[in-house]
């Protein structure tokens, strides 16, 4: 557990490649007294997401890389991140995998949510898998991000028992309301002010 002063709340980049829902509760959360974060920064690898109305909305500075090379990418995203002296990092539905030059380089924690009860079901189409495999349980996890995919060391999880009706969408529905709860338990767990 990192203690914060006061003043001291962590300058925290949100990276998105869509919706942005896990975005908007960050930034709800970020609001709060209690919280010991301020979102200063969005980042996003794609135009027109629906993300990035939250940048207008809440009137958080935005930018989007193109990612055209990862590694060029990445440098300027540091470069914008060390200008805004960002020292945590919460992935939130980003579909870019960060280098270990990039995890290396910035001078922070990143944390990302997944959507599975890590160490199972890492990658895409969670859900969709979690149902053909017939799994009695699925859930979200709250995870430091090291250089392996949704590897790095677990810091919170919630699980919920699967529905016979449940569909890869009515379970991803399911699931994201949990991960709105977790995202900022986990925060709160390793962070106080
Ligand atoms: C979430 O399910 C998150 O766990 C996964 O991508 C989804 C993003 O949703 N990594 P949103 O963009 O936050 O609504």
């Amino acid at each position: 557990m990192v203690k914060l002063t006061g003043q001291n709340k962590l300058r925290t980049a949100v990276f998105i490649s869509g919706t942005g829902s896990n975005l908007q509760n960050l930034i709800k959360f970020s609001l709060k007294k209690k919280s010991p974060i301020k979102i200063k920064f969005i980042v996003s690898n794609k135009k027109k997401v629906k993300g990035l109305i939250f940048s207008k909305k809440y009137n958080i500075d935005s930018k989007i890389y193109e990612y055209k090379n990862r590694l060029i990418s990445e440098k300027k995203i540091l470069k914008d991140l060390n200008k805004r002296k960002i020292n945590l990092i919460c992935l939130a539905g980003f579909m870019k995998i960060l280098s270990n030059y990039f995890i290396k380089n910035f001078n922070g924690k990143i944390l990302n949510i997944h959507p599975s009860l890590l160490p199972r079901y890492k990658g895409l189409d969670t859900h969709k898998r979690v149902i053909k495999n017939n799994e009695k349980y699925s859930g979200c996890t709250v995870h430091y991000v090291n250089s392996k995919l949704d590897s790095g060391k677990i810091i919170l999880q919630k699980k919920i028992k699967i529905k016979n009706t449940d569909t890869p969408k009515s379970l991803s529905k399911r699931i994201l309301v949990e991960e709105h709860k977790l995202y900022p338990r986990a925060i709160l767990k390793i962070f106080s002010l």
